[in-house]
């Protein structure tokens, strides 16, 4: 399958698609994991594939809930991985804080991205400048930003870089189902009605109803959802 187009990827599965990628890049291909439920299914299957070790990385924005640093351990247990850890550039956080105070992401989407690109978005460009390939847990679903996510392409911003999104087709209903099927642990926060689950201070409960991304940066519009990890459908016509 290793010299199969990205367009015939398209009608992959998932966990054909995980293969591919460890025959293909082994560890200069990157899990990226918040260690959210997509990416439970992604380190799930990949623990269950033939063939060498993928890189797992994280970013740790020194902002995240106590219930995400228990569901990391548990995957450095129960699965016997190494995660790699990426922070943020200490003077850039202490100079943030410094000038603009402990929430400064909560007065402008300007100070949100800002704070998302010190926190996230420089140390993702870290870790992507160690890969070839990275993986991620986006699908289509999540919002209007992520509609037309392709499951295997070239990065728009990472132009040497392929990005992955294997469950870039599933429902959320889909990804529950493997988490029951398989006993995936996950993160405790799930059940207390956090669907997607980012920094602990621009992170809120949903009500029933409500979008699954609506507690991510929830004073903010829907087309602004995004913190920069990803390049998405509405940023790239924005211009
Ligand atoms: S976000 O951009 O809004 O924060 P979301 O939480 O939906 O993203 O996650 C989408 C995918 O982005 C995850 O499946 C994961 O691949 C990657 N991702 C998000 N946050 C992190 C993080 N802190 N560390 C590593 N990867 C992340
Ligand atoms: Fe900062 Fe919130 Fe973005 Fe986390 S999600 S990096 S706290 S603005």
């Amino acid at each position: 399958m290793n010299s199969i187009s990205f367009k015939e990827l398209e009608d992959k599965s998932a966990e054909e698609i995980l293969q591919w990628t460890l025959n293909r890049f082994g560890n200069r291909a990157g899990i990226a994991s918040s260690f959210g439920m997509e990416d439970m299914v992604l380190i799930d299957m990949v623990s269950k594939l033939d063939g060498g070790d993928i890189t797992i990385f994280t970013l740790d924005t020194g902002r995240l809930h106590e219930e995400t640093y228990e569901i990391m351990e548990k995957v450095r247990t129960r699965y016997g991985l190494t995660i790699q850890t990426y922070f943020p550039d200490k003077e850039a956080v202490e100079g943030l804080v410094r000038d603009k105070g402990f929430f400064s992401f909560r007065e402008s989407v300007e100070n949100r991205k800002e704070c998302c690109f010190i926190r996230k978005v420089e140390p993702l460009q870290r870790a992507l400048a160690q890969l070839d390939a990275w993986v991620t847990g986006l699908r289509r679903e999540q919002n209007v930003t992520r509609a037309d996510v392709a499951k295997v392409d070239h990065d728009a911003d990472h132009s040497n870089l392929i990005k992955i999104n294997p469950l870039a087709d599933w429902t959320q209903e889909r990804v529950e189902a493997y988490i029951e099927k398989h006993s995936v642990p996950v993160n405790s926060l799930h059940k207390k009605n956090f669907p997607s689950i980012g920094c602990a201070p621009c992170t809120r409960p949903i009500n029933p109803g409500e979008d699954i991304r609506a507690g991510r940066w929830w004073w903010e519009n829907p087309e602004h959802k995004e913190c920069g990890l990803h390049r998405t459908t509405d940023q790239r016509t924005a211009g």
